[in-house]
């Protein structure tokens, strides 16, 4: 058990270095340990907050990842990934979006996270300019802050359903612009983008020589219409850096296997950079994963279903809520809605101050919408739907009567 009764002295011989302070804390892991903290002292809590899916990895992954330790892939691999798993994605791909990718256009990383790292850290010099959607996934702003680029964000409107619209990224670029990010389906907002955005976005970048740094992590999560891939685009050999991994659609947030699709001579860049940081991807977990692939999703559709009955019952509880406003998600799971006039009838300072009351008054768990930067999320809190039907009742329920009570 952690004493918290030892008062700690700091000491100036061990001050972290200015880039690394530049670094931003994901919030969700905060909280994650804030609930567990409460579930820990008794408490009944409802958690929408970090983005994890509930579900386990299918029984025969599971049976995959120990038949490869028991195999002996126990030890390093190669940085980029196993030779079978990099054949796996690139084969999974290709039939997904009929498409001629090979398997040195592919690395395995530990995590997406892993894969948005090293490849800001390969495609960025200080002072270069990176536009990322406002709110958005903490990590891009981050990443960009910790090499000293400079961040021009643009907002995703409620009108647009949140939308990524390639006007509003077309108005920013400019001479200094190296790389735009994009993510969809969104977090936190759970929104697709338009296969006329991607596609006008990639021609853009083509012409003005930037990249798209593309993370489709929640592509599977997707409820109305399909998701248009940056990599079904002409040119995506030469702009796109395309993030996705095995996190979400798998249920294997712990395994950490994440992966990048781009132009061959970048992917061989990434080497030197994964090696210096993890030296290579968790291997049985690999093995297990190139299996997984060929396997197919079909265990994923009831999942996807599940997914989409818990979409339409948070979003319809939450729209019932006096004072919020609400737009239903086309994708992931998250859902960001409004709470600025609870907040002002309640006469609280802001969505930070709500999300605290909500978890120390009733033991529910939400995200305030700020931790995605950057302004956009004023007054909104990100709801995680990964969480069961009863659940998602019990703590709107919760918010509710003490909204309204
Ligand atoms: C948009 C986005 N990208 C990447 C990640 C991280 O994925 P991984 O667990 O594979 O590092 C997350 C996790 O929440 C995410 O929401």
């Amino acid at each position: 058990m952690l004493d918290n009764s030892y008062s700690y002295v700091t000491s100036p011989i061990l001050r972290v270095s200015s880039s690394s302070s530049r670094l931003g804390a994901e919030e969700a892991f905060v909280y994650l340990a804030r609930s567990m903290e409460l579930k820990r002292r008794g408490v009944d809590v409802v958690s929408f907050g970090i983005g994890q899916p509930d579900f386990q990895p299918p029984p025969h992954i599971i049976a995959y990842a120990k038949e490869a330790m028991d195999a002996g892939f126990n030890g390093y691999g190669p940085s980029l990934g196993m030779p079978e798993l990099r054949e796996a994605v690139a084969e999974f791909l290709n039939e997904k979006y009929r498409l001629d990718i090979r398997p040195d256009e592919v690395a395995i990383t530990a995590g997406a996270k892993a894969a948005v790292f090293i490849g800001m850290l390969a495609l960025l010099e200080p002072g270069d300019e990176v536009i990322i959607p406002d709110p958005s996934y903490p990590l891009y702003e981050s990443v960009a802050n910790f090499i000293g680029a400079r961040v021009k964000f643009f907002r995703l409107h409620k009108g647009n359903n949140y939308k990524i619209k390639f006007e509003d990224i077309e108005r920013l670029v400019a001479d200094k612009t190296r790389m735009v990010v994009i993510n969809y389906p969104e977090n936190p907002v759970g929104s697709t983008m338009d296969r006329r955005d991607v596609e006008s976005l990639v021609e853009l970048a083509y012409e003005r020589k930037f990249v798209v740094l593309s993370d489709e992590i929640y592509d599977h999560f997707v409820y109305e219409g399909h998701h248009h891939s940056t990599l079904q685009t002409d040119y995506w050999r030469d702009v796109v850096y395309y993030v996705n991994g095995f996190s979400k659609t798998f249920g294997m947030t712990g395994w950490r296997l994440g992966y990048v699709v781009a132009n061959r001579e970048l992917v061989s860049k990434l080497s030197v950079i994964a090696n210096n940081m993890y030296s290579c991807p968790v291997t049985f977990a690999q093995i297990a994963a190139a299996k997984a692939l060929r396997d197919g999703l079909e265990w994923f559709k009831p999942i996807l279903e599940q997914y989409r009955r818990r979409r339409d019952l948070i979003y319809s509880k939450l729209l019932s809520i006096k004072g919020v406003e609400v737009v239903k998600p086309e994708g992931a799971f998250y859902i960001f809605p409004d709470f600025s006039k609870v907040i002002r009838a309640k006469g609280m300072k802001n969505e930070r101050e709500l999300a605290d009351r909500l978890l120390e008054e009733r033991g529910v768990v939400v995200l305030p919408g700020t931790a995605f930067p950057k302004e956009a999320g004023a007054g909104h809190l990100r709801f995680s739907f990964a969480v069961r039907e009863e659940d998602i009742e019990k703590g709107v329920q919760r918010i509710r009567s003490w909204i309204e009570g």
